[in-house]
């Protein structure tokens, strides 16, 4: 569920603001002119396939490379101009680990503590409260190099935690842990926003981007291919439809009937999974952009012919379908995806 909007109906200020970034190396171009904003207090996703410049956008924004060219300001603060500022007001944690495995997650944790200047009651005060929400007490006196891949992540965000950022980069936060920890991943950003923090978020899991982010930008070809939020990107690709099914026969051919020039002929190549009409399940299929005026019209339609379905659902694309519209060889989003749910 993405974060809710705050509910004052002000739009919130610009955490982050990139316009007109570009990046190349040598003749490679990664970024070719990419407009970013990101709301504060909000998640914001960033997709694309490997290569994409997924990385490279995060590196300019946190001030551990520079773009060729744009305007990209930070928590207010330009990054060329003050990149000091920017570093004062952001966290990152990167694609690999920062952790350092020859010491313990808790040194770890004084070290960066000891890196933003925290005297050392205030660091101590500090590591002991994020190992413990991090779960990570009891792993603390560990070297850091026995911890499980899932723990190292964990201990990687904490440590990014470790300076209060208001805003915080986060690159595949996620990649490579097990469905559990990926959902307590989930839980500790969604507590990060709600306290005001903003977050973007590079990701691999469409599934990620859909669950916690506020919007997102599919980065392909070194620009953004679309921006909105998961519902306004699932709406850029066909593939929607209202399925209706039928216990009785009789009702089945009456809604077949009654529905002839909306529902989607058999012989249409791309028609959705299941099968348009489908006689064997007594199933109707009708595109559909899974709009509420959409429904209505079909229901009106049955309405009127005094049918009543046994099963009605809605079937929009998800976010695997508009990555691969977005992302295919072509990038233009014309034919559904051959993908089957
Ligand atoms: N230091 C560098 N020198 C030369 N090329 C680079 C450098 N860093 C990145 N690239 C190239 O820039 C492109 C974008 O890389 P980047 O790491 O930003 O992609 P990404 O979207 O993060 O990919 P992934 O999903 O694999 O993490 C790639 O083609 C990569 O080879
Ligand atoms: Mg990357």
């Amino acid at each position: 569920m993405p974060t809710p909007r705050k509910g004052d109906g002000r739009p919130s200020p610009t955490a982050v603001r990139a316009v007109g970034l570009r990046k190349s190396y040598g003749e490679k171009v990664v970024l070719d002119g990419i407009d970013l904003r990101i709301p504060a207090g909000s998640v914001f996703a960033l997709l694309g396939p490997n290569g994409a410049g997924k990385t490279t956008t995060v590196k300019i924004l946190s001030t551990l490379i520079t773009a060729d060219a744009g305007d990209v300001r930070v928590g207010g603060h330009d990054v060329a101009a003050d990149p000091q500022s920017v570093r004062a007001a952001i966290g990152v944690t990167g694609q690999f680990s920062a952790v350092d495995g020859l010491i313990t997650g808790e040194e770890n944790m004084l070290l960066m503590a000891d890196l933003h200047h925290l005297s050392k009651n205030e660091g101590r005060r500090v590591a002991a409260e994020l190992l413990e929400r991090f779960d990570l007490v009891e792993a603390a006196k560990r070297p850091a190099s026995a911890y499980s891949g899932g723990m190292k992540r964990r201990l990687d965000l904490a440590m990014t935690l470790v300076g209060s950022p208001r805003i915080i980069f986060l690159d595949e936060p996620t990649t490579g842990l097990d469905p559990r920890s990926r959902h307590n991943m989930w839980g500790i950003i969604r507590g990060l926003v709600a306290d005001g923090v903003t977050v973007l978020l590079t990701t691999q899991y469409l599934d990620e981007a859909d669950e916690l982010a506020d919007r997102i930008a599919v980065l392909n070809d070194g620009r953004i291919a679309a921006e909105g939020t998961a519902e306004e990107l699932k709406r850029l690709i066909p593939g929607g439809h209202i399925r209706l099914r039928f216990n009785d026969p009789a009702a089945y051919r009456s809604a077949a009937d009654a529905l002839r020039e909306v529902i989607l002929p058999r012989a249409l190549g791309s028609a959705p999974p299941g099968g348009v009409p489908d006689d064997e399940a007594l199933s109707l299929s009708i595109p559909s952009d899974g709009s509420q005026r959409e429904l209505r019209s079909v229901l009106d339609r049955l309405d009127s012919a005094g049918i009543e379905a046994d099963e009605l659902t809605v079937h929009t694309p998800d976010l695997d379908d508009v990555f691969f519209a977005l992302t295919g060889p072509a990038g233009v989003p014309d034919q559904p995806t051959e993908k089957t749910r």
